[in-house]
C-alpha cells in the first residue's frame, strides 16, 4: 500500500503545497483521536459561544479550529487562514505562498450522537496579497490548488485532489499513516439516490419543488426510475457517499431567512467539494452556473448547492428555469 507521501511524490506535487496539506493532516489526526475518545475526553457538548453564523459552537468545533489554526500558523508556507469558526482572516506568515480555508468540523450536530463528521479544506495561492485582508481570500473556486476533506467515520479517511483527479486514503490506526485505498475515484454519471432536507420543502423555490416532486413519483413519474433517499446531515458524509457510489446532494435556496441564500458556505464547503466532485467526473452547480465560477464577495458567503452524478445534476438544473 502506498502512503500519502508516496502519492505526492508520484504526482510531483510541489514540496511547499505538500507541507501545507501535511499541516492539515497532522491536525486531522489529533481530531481523530479526540473524537475516538468521545465523552471520555470531556470534549462533547456545546461551548458557551456563538460563531459568526449565529450557531452555537460545539466544544469540538472550537478545539478542532484551534488545532488546525495552531498547526497551520506554524507552517512557514501558509500566509493566512480563514475558517468557519473565525469571523476574520487569521495571519500566519506574511511571506507564505498559500491561504488555507477550512470548515474544521462539518456536520457538528452529529458529534453528540456519534455519527460521521469531517474537516473540509481548500488551498488558494496568496499571490503576495495581505493575509490580514479578506479581499486576498476572495478568489473563485477555479483558483484552488488543492481541496479535500478528512472524514471521521467508522474509519478516518482523506479524500483529496490537487487537480490531478481524486484519491482516497484511509488512516491506519496502528501506524497513524494515511494509505491510498482508492486511486482516481470516479462518480457514476447516473444515479437513483438523492439527498435533501425534505423538512424544508415548503420553503423551496418552484423549480426545486417540481424536481423533488418528480423524484418522489419514481418509475411512475417523468423521470422513469425509482429513487432512494439519504440524509446524514453532514455535507462531508453526503459527498463521501456520492464519491463512493454516486447520487445527488442538494441544499437549495429557501425562503426561511432572506439573509441566507442557501445554508452552505461557498468558500469552505461549496468550493472545495465542487473541486473534488468535478475532478471525480461529477458536476457541482448553483442555479446560475458552476459553483467554482462564482467570484466571492465575502469569506462567509452562502450558496445554493446541487452536486453529484453528472446526468442527475443536469436534470435538476433543467428544472430551475421552469
Ligand atoms: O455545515 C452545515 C451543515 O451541517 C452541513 O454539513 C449539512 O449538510 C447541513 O448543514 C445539514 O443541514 P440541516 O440542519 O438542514 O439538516
Ligand atoms: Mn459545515
Amino acid at each position: 500500500m502506498q502512503t500519502v507521501e508516496q502519492i505526492f511524490e508520484q504526482n510531483k506535487t510541489p514540496a511547499s503545497l505538500v507541507s501545507a496539506i501535511q499541516a492539515v493532516l497532522t491536525a486531522s489526526k489529533d481530531i481523530t483521536h479526540l473524537l475516538q475518545k468521545g465523552a471520555m475526553a470531556g470534549v462533547l457538548g456545546s461551548a458557551e459561544a456563538e460563531n459568526v453564523q449565529g450557531e452555537t459552537q460545539k466544544k469540538l468545533d472550537v478545539i478542532s479550529n484551534d488545532l488546525l489554526k495552531d498547526t497551520l500558523k506554524a507552517c512557514p508556507v501558509v500566509a493566512g487562514i480563514a475558517s468557519e469558526e473565525e469571523d476574520l482572516p487569521v495571519v500566519a506568515n506574511n511571506d507564505g505562498e498559500y491561504l488555507v480555508i477550512f470548515d474544521p468540523l462539518d456536520g457538528s450536530s452529529n458529534i453528540d450522537i456519534n455519527v460521521t463528521v469531517g474537516t473540509i479544506f481548500s488551498i488558494l495561492p496568496s499571490n503576495g496579497g495581505d493575509p490580514a485582508e479578506e479581499a486576498t481570500y476572495l478568489q473563485s473556486g477555479r483558483k484552488q490548488l488543492a481541496a479535500g476533506y478528512v472524514l471521521y467515520g467508522p474509519s478516518t479517511m482523506l479524500v483529496m485532489t490537487t487537480g490531478q483527479g481524486v484519491d482516497v486514503f484511509t488512516l491506519d490506526p496502528s501506524s497513524n499513516e494515511f494509505y491510498l485505498t482508492e486511486q482516481q475515484a470516479q462518480i457514476t454519471a447516473s444515479t437513483q439516490e438523492f439527498a435533501i432536507n425534505m423538512s424544508n420543502q415548503r420553503f423551496w423555490a418552484e423549480g426545486v419543488q417540481n424536481y423533488v416532486a418528480d423524484l418522489l413519483q419514481g418509475e411512475e413519474g417523468p423521470l422513469g426510475k425509482r429513487y432512494n433517499m439519504r440524509w446524514v446531515a453532514a455535507m462531508v458524509a453526503e459527498v463521501h457517499r456520492i464519491i463512493t457510489r454516486g447520487g445527488i446532494f442538494m441544499y437549495p435556496w429557501d425562503n426561511r431567512d432572506v439573509k441566507k441564500p442557501g445554508k452552505l458556505r461557498l468558500m469552505y464547503e461549496g468550493n472545495p467539494m465542487s473541486m473534488l466532485v468535478e475532478q471525480a467526473g461529477g458536476l457541482s452547480m448553483t442555479p446560475d452556473g458552476h459553483i467554482m465560477d462564482i467570484e466571492p464577495e465575502l469569506i462567509h458567503q452562502r450558496v445554493p448547492v446541487f452536486l453529484g452524478s453528472k446526468e442527475e445534476v443536469e436534470v435538476a438544473m433543467s428544472y430551475q428555469n421552469k
